[in-house]
């Protein structure tokens, strides 16, 4: 029995339906796409002419053509051709105070009012450095940077000037920015570092500690997401963690948590959570108030190699660094709206929404799990669990992946083509209820595919 699927935006369009096979499923989905989006469709093929494929940021990319926008406010986001959606992509988590957050706008009209690229320091990144610690017990003295990938080379070159080792061990499946990533299934062409790097499994603690003692003379740093973010949100356990703080200790190896993602899933961080404390932590994303940041800190002894009144100072440059805008927005938002308190709330909704999902799925007996913690969480069609390490979701096709995308889509709910969903301040009940009814309509539609 076929049953037609409502897409609220292209009358007069054919309505998909269940498809037995997935290719025409995705087909018919992808047609639906084209049809309701000319005006992104049209912005794509004039970015084509000055940008490879008409992107400068891969992650963005999907086909036929990925969607313009025109704005967003609060939690909304409104594309060329006037759609609106309700963001749970949330900009990769960077997006956590929404789009227009009242607190955050002032304090960035505030710095701008007093003037951009001073060439100088400023109060901000005195505040801002100091909420950060604040938060962060472990960072005890930390710099800033412009990115998440730029918070990882610098730690791992922090690493190998203090232990003289320039080995890396890094695991499998995680993603430590645009130069240094290990997805699954490597592209056929990496831009990776030609760093000297051993990989390892995640959450496997035992082929870990082999990994790490054969080759303890070479490796200077140890570098883990705690929960896996881009590859799938696939949280590392407490015991993993431990074994790795545990490793590194034996062998004097620099343990760094890479919490560029996973800062925001407590007030502080995964390394509270789990009580594990790393030697460096890397943050990136929301910190800057949604603006472009990174940032690197953690024991005093790494750190103050950097101190520049030391005649054997490491040089760390980066011309905007400590960018007003940035910082004056960095320091409102993490001490005026994602508070610790705030930190407990958006985490604990998430986890209910993710419980929420897994419940719809669980009721029509579909192949489906969403995995994740809190406010962060990543759906997975096609599959049933447990999910521990990136070899558990390898089964799920990349077709169902785009069915998802594209219903969801459809329905007026933006997540991300790897099916990662991320929850911002601004988000309410009413938001939860589209996302889980978009969601229990493509459990329904697709069963065929979900069995
Ligand atoms: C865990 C993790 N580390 C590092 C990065 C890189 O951050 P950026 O994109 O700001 O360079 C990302 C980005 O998604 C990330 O998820």
């Amino acid at each position: 029995m076929t049953q037609p699927m409502t897409d609220h935006r292209s009358a007069g369009a054919p309505a998909s339906r269940t498809n037995a096979d997935l290719s025409s499923a995705v087909a018919e989905a992808m047609t639906l796409y084209t049809q309701a989006n000319p005006q992104s469709q049209a912005k794509h093929l004039e970015a084509t002419g000055n940008m490879p494929g008409g992107n400068t940021r891969t992650v963005l990319f999907f086909g036929p053509f990925p969607l313009y926008f025109t704005r967003g406010d609060a939690q909304r986001l409104h594309d060329v051709d006037g759609h609106e959606y309700v963001d749970f992509l949330g900009e990769y988590t960077a997006g956590i105070y929404g789009h227009s957050h009242p607190v955050i706008a002032e304090a960035i009209t505030g710095a701008l009012a007093q003037g951009i690229a001073l060439g100088g320091h400023t109060r901000h990144e005195v505040a801002l450095s100091g909420a950060l610690r604040a938060r962060f017990p472990s960072v005890e003295l930390m710099r800033f940077c412009n990115s998440g990938t730029e918070a990882n080379v610098l730690a791992l070159s922090a690493a190998r000037l203090f232990t003289g080792r320039a080995g890396v061990l890094a695991f499998q499946g995680c993603y430590h920015g645009s130069v240094f990533g290990f997805p699954y299934k490597m592209p056929a062409k990496s831009i990776n570092l030609p760093l000297p790097t051993t990989l390892a499994p995640y959450n496997d603690l035992a082929a870990t500690e082999k990994l790490i003692a054969e080759k303890a003379g070479e490796i200077g740093c140890v570098i883990v997401e705690p929960m896996m973010g881009g590859g799938g949100c696939i949280p590392a356990t407490k015991e993993f963690l431990a074994g790795l703080r545990a490793a590194c200790d034996k062998h004097k190896i620099v343990l760094i948590f890479d919490e560029v993602m996973t800062s925001r899933l407590s007030p502080g961080g995964l390394q509270k959570v789990h009580g594990v404390t790393p030697d460096l932590t890397t943050f990136g994303k929301y910190i800057g108030g949604g603006l472009p940041t990174g940032a690197f800190g953690g024991k005093a002894e790494i750190m103050n190699m950097f101190d520049p009144r030391r005649p054997d100072a490491a040089a760390h440059a980066g011309t905007f660094n400590n960018n007003v805008l940035t910082m004056a927005a960095g320091v409102a938002g993490l001490t005026k709206v994602y508070t610790a308190d705030e930190a407990l709330r958006l985490n604990k909704a998430g986890d209910a929404l993710r419980e929420r999902l897994n419940g719809l799925i669980a009721k029509r007996g579909a192949k489906c799990i969403v995995t994740g913690i809190g406010s962060m969480m990543t759906v997975h069609p096609g599959i049933s669990g447990p999910v521990r390490s990136p070899a558990d979701i390898a089964a799920v096709p990349q077709g169902l992946r785009d069915l998802f995308h594209y219903d969801m889509l459809a329905r007026g709910v933006h997540v991300a083509r790897r099916g990662m969903i991320n929850l911002s301040v601004p988000m309410t009940e009413k938001d939860f209820d589209k996302l889980a009814g978009a969601f229990d309509e493509f459990l329904a539609v697709r069963a065929g595919l979900l069995a």
